[in-house]
């Protein structure tokens, strides 16, 4: 693996000490670091990218207020993708707000296939995972197949509709008989995916970076070497109107990945309640659609 990493010419000195830590972790897989400036150098037939360099959200702000300042960046890194990565790349979009600049930078790469850009929604997924497994005091991965739809924002949905739990020796029981608590599900749960977010960011005075990172390497992992069989997981990708969401926003839905090619699972059960927030998020993604397309085009 050769490891690129760019960033502006203020940060290099910082860059040098993040090259050295990634030295010293003696990793097997890691050939050469090439540190720089450049989006030409950095983008350079790479196979796969993170998109991670935004400015971060601080306390009291929702994602979608970084939209004027980060969207730029996506713009640009859009267009230097397109000039210079293979057309196979796989770019994995965590700077925020995610979905619309996974939206953008897409946009602005028309020579590398829509799908292979996606945003980073599984931190949501992860964190709905963990709070069913802690509720049910069981480990992170006794639970599957929990959703995150729509935006990576306060109006994120987390499903356990279709999501299952072992515990103990017993077989797979759906998530809603184990938790036995419907209330529970459908306000504490759901408000504490929702603001988690906002909930690192005032305890640590920063934002997310381990499970933000975590999350990250699960997402590029799962598009790399697929989903297991029986399981899905959430994605932040370009709509195709399934779920009778509109198209060509980046919403994320259930999807199963086989040979790096993702697909979203159809039919799970959806209730009214569940497709009402579904619509919210949308909604608040078609907003941040049109302010980061005027933005752009200013530009
Ligand atoms: C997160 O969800 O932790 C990150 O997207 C950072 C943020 O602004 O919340």
């Amino acid at each position: 693996m050769i490891l690129t990493l760019l960033d502006i010419p203020d940060m290099m000195g910082v860059l040098k000490g993040v090259v050295m830590e990634v030295v010293d972790c003696a990793l097997p897989l890691v050939q050469e670091i090439i540190p720089t400036t450049d989006p030409a150098v950095a983008f350079k037939d790479i196979d796969a990218a993170f998109l991670v360099g935004a400015m971060p959200r601080k306390p009291g702000m929702e994602r979608k207020d970084l939209l004027s300042t980060n969207v730029k960046i996506f713009k640009l890194q859009g267009e230097a993708l397109n000039e210079h990565a293979k057309k196979t790349a796989k770019i994995v979009v965590v700077g925020n707000p995610a979905n619309t600049n996974t939206m953008i930078c897409a946009k602005y790469a028309p020579s590398i296939p829509r799908e292979n850009f996606t945003a980073m929604t599984r931190l949501d997924q992860n964190r709905a995972q963990a709070q069913i497994a802690s509720r049910l005091n069981v480990v992170a991965d006794k639970v599957k197949n929990v959703i995150s739809w729509g935006n990576h924002s306060a109006t994120l949905y987390p499903d356990v509709a279709n999501g299952t739990v072992t515990m103990g020796k017993d077989k797979p029981t759906s998530i809603e008989a184990a938790i036995n608590n419907n209330e529970w599900l459908s306000t504490e749960f759901v408000q504490k995916v929702q603001k988690r977010g906002a909930e690192v960011i005032a305890a640590r005075k920063l934002s997310s970076a381990m499970s933000a990172a975590k999350a990250a390497s699960d997402q590029m992992h799962d598009i790399w070497y697929g989903t297991k069989p029986g399981e899905y997981i959430s994605l932040g990708v370009i709509s195709d109107g399934s779920y009778g969401m509109p198209k060509d926003i980046v919403f994320s839905f259930p999807v199963t990945i086989k040979n790096k090619q993702w697909n979203i699972v159809k039919n799970l059960n959806v209730s009214a309640f569940a497709q009402e927030k579904l619509a919210l998020s949308a909604k608040e993604l078609e907003d941040e659609r049109d302010e980061a397309l005027a933005i752009c085009a200013k530009m």
